[in-house]
């Protein structure tokens, strides 16, 4: 408990005291750290050399590399410690580590999840032990022991790529009328990014879709048909081969709406397999998301047409702000108090804005920034 109790005057009514002591005790409900199920706890405080536990998901990508990475140097730049540690996309893993690490007296969490959904159990013993915990870049559900939320606008992230896609086959401004092919891939079912994404882009592509302006002619359009477990490229590459076999044996297809560079990797080299990637077969237009290198090279070279930048080094900064404002018993900065609803509480959340970048701005936007190095791209 960070307040602390007052003697209160003998004389008061025994009710008026209650209610002092209670206040006394617990100057706001914030403080206090009340949840939504009523129960409070003592928040750990308490700034230079507090730990922070830092729970990634995977080091396949390279993402949650440079993530991790930064939020662990801007830690130490404050004089905290940190514990990082990847799951490797195993969802136990992950659940082990964090409970190592409360174990250990970690006094705020930072959680990319695995599973968005597998944490309340772990949440709820760091939630007894008064350890803060920020969501970062997923949101975690179903647990009330999630206290901000650090992301970006993850419905403007699909908005972006499938108004690429318009944009791009001349639908939007009108020069082209179609009909125009597409497929539709999703991310990993159990990120609730997923839906945020595939949300934003299928209003943007709807009013096409039902013009018929665009045609998905595997039929497959619901987000539980699309997805792809675990982001993963050999799974999306699969899907794109199968899609390939079953629709396209006469006809080409002119835009896949992919919602992460490891998927497009997957389905361009499905794509490539069947013979497109030629003057006569040209690549359809292909989306992402996290302006990996492996992409952002492969957009340089025709191949993958589009990806979200989204500056991790951004990110990872608002994530260390929160934490540092809740260990030294300050309100985190947020933007968003309506969006992210974790079906227990609306999660305070800090979104930032993704970026669309194509061949013709990528050196602006991620060489220029210093997000990547020139010499990483050739
Ligand atoms: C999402 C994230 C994306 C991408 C994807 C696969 O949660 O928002 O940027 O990294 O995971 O790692």
């Amino acid at each position: 408990m960070r307040s602390s109790s007052r003697t209160l005057p003998a004389t008061l009514p025994a009710r008026t005291a209650t209610v002092l002591t209670a206040l006394a005790l617990c100057a706001s409900l914030a403080a206090c750290g009340q949840n939504s199920d009523g129960g409070s706890k003592a928040e750990k405080s308490g700034g230079k050399g507090s730990t922070i536990g830092i729970a990634m998901p995977t080091k396949s990508s390279e993402r949650w590399i440079a993530d991790g990475r930064n939020m662990a140097a801007e830690f130490h730049k404050l004089g905290y410690k940190t514990d990082l540690q990847y799951g490797e996309d195993d969802v136990d893993q992950q659940v082990s580590q964090i409970e190592n690490m409360i174990t250990k007296g970690v006094d705020v969490l930072v959680i990319a999840a695995i599973d968005g959904r597998a944490l309340g159990d772990v949440l709820r013993q760091a939630g007894e032990q008064g350890i803060r915990v920020i969501a970062y870049d997923r949101l975690i559900l179903g647990s009330p022991d999630v206290d901000y939320y650090a992301s970006f606008d993850n419905e403007k992230v699909g908005e972006l790529q499938a108004g690429y896609i318009l944009d791009r086959l001349g639908l939007e401004s009108g020069t082209a009328k179609g009909p125009f092919n597409i497929e539709l891939f999703a991310g990993s079912p159990d990120d609730n990014n997923t839906r945020y994404f595939f949300q934003g882009a299928w209003k943007t592509l709807k009013p096409y879709l039902d013009k018929q302006q665009l045609v998905v002619r595997s039929k497959q359009t619901k987000l539980d048909q699309i997805t792809t477990l675990r982001w993963d490229g050999g799974t999306a590459q699969k899907r794109m081969d199968d899609l390939l076999t079953s629709s396209y044996s006469s006809a080409d297809v002119d835009a896949v709406l992919s919602p992460y560079d490891g998927i497009s990797i997957g389905v361009i080299s499905a794509l490539k397999s069947d013979g497109y990637g030629t003057a006569a077969k040209p690549y359809p237009v292909v989306t992402g998301q996290d302006a990996e290198i492996a992409s952002v090279k492969s957009i340089i070279a025709g191949q993958q047409t589009q990806t979200v930048y989204k500056d991790t080094r951004a990110l990872a900064k608002q994530a260390v702000q929160m934490a540092d404002a809740v260990l030294n018993d300050k309100k985190p900065e947020v933007n968003d108090t309506t969006t992210y609803d974790n079906e227990k509480k609306v999660v305070p959340s800090f979104l930032l804005d993704p970026v669309s970048v194509d061949k013709s701005n990528y050196r602006a936007e991620l060489v220029d920034s210093g997000y990547l190095k020139e010499s990483d791209l050739r």
